[in-house]
């Protein structure tokens, strides 16, 4: 297969209607975090047991394209012994990879980080795909404040996302891009919206320098949103507008899917804000979905507390969440749909 038809099978399963993808990516001291919180150890056989949990869920191809999966998972095994990687694809789900390294501050630019990981990319992206991944995520993280993120750090962002996606397209891996624009601080939505439209522009205008093929890569952004501690809070369909506002301005009709992360909004919130920005969209040129983890994965972690025994409720909660965002795709999710 030519990487153009490699990288074009795999845009066509991933952007797909009603559906989205599960974040499961987190790195060992993120799902340390996430375990402590249900008092469960972090460890390599208890990652194994939560994460084969996710992927074996009866039904999880039916709203979810494709999984974000952490380095260790590609080669762990269920309980009777077959790759996870391979329980994904069997659900219709493609299994795809976290490649960046985490972040670091960025030089001269204080406030600013900058992420970590080009050096040997290539090589390990060749390795992935030998595991089964076909596409690739990389996050780039701006904290808004006064004088965050500065031009400088915008610019080199910008510049090591396009790096990485240009990488990923030459190996026939389809890159997830990822300007996570952080909901701590007490911004207005205005102030969101501004920063966003600056890194969004930015991100384009490095991905065009470096040639990547917009037709072969998914966005991963976050809403224009006010910050977490902002005083005015937002209706879903001010975060819609505006967030709809921001990407026509800044993401060519070209890119066929963009979909959000939830960044610390609860499930409901991240479901509501999604379903009215589809309610919205009219004739948007690109799907608007989810690639959630935390919203995804919160309700799933409550109900599984570490317990065999809870496997199934586990389940049951995953398949639950992503029906409802599933429903969000389509702008059709009522509240009334929690219930059921
Ligand atoms: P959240 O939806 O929890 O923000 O995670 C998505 C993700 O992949 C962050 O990189």
């Amino acid at each position: 297969m030519s990487i153009q038809t490699e990288l074009q099978s795999t845009i066509t399963d991933l952007v797909v209607k009603g559906k989205g993808i599960l974040a499961a990516d987190e790195s060992h001291p993120t799902m340390t975090k996430r375990f402590k919180a249900i008092n469960v150890e972090s460890t390599e056989e208890s990652r194994r047991a939560y994460r084969s949990l996710l992927l074996t869920t009866p039904g999880l191809g039916e709203f979810s394209s494709g999984i974000i999966l952490f380095e260790e998972t590609l080669e762990q095994k269920t309980d009777d012994g077959k790759l996870l990687p391979q329980v994904a694809a069997e659900q219709g789900i493609v299994p795809g990879i976290k490649v960046d390294k985490g972040t670091l501050p960025l030089a001269n630019a204080a406030g600013d980080l900058i992420t970590q990981g080009l050096d040997g990319l290539a090589e390990r992206l060749t390795g992935y795909k030998e595991h089964g991944a076909r596409f690739a995520k990389w996050r780039e993280i701006y904290s808004i404040s006064a004088l965050n993120p500065t031009p400088l750090g915008i610019a080199a962002n910008a510049e090591v996302l396009a790096r990485y996606a240009a990488i990923c397209q030459s190996l026939g891996i389809v890159p997830i891009v990822e300007p996570e624009v952080l909901l701590d601080g007490d911004h207005t939505i205005e102030r969101c919206l501004e920063v966003t439209e600056a890194v969004q522009h930015a991100v384009f205008h490095a991905l065009h320098r470096h040639r990547v093929e917009l037709e072969y890569i998914v966005l991963k952004p976050s809403m224009v949103v006010p910050g977490k501690n902002a005083q005015n809070k937002a209706s879903p369909e001010e975060i819609a507008e505006k967030t709809l506002a921001q990407l026509r301005r800044s993401v060519p009709a070209a890119m066929p899917g963009i979909n959000f992360l939830s960044g610390g909004q609860t499930p409901e919130e991240a479901t509501v804000n999604l379903n009215a920005m589809n309610a919205m969209a009219g004739n948007a040129p690109w799907q608007l979905s989810f690639s959630y983890g935390r919203a995804l994965q919160q309700p799933v972690l409550q109900a599984w507390q570490g317990k065999p025994e809870n496997i199934k409720a586990a389940q049951n909660a995953l398949y639950k969440r992503a029906k409802l965002n599933g429903a969000a795709r389509y702008g059709s999710y009522t509240a009334e749909m929690e219930k059921e």
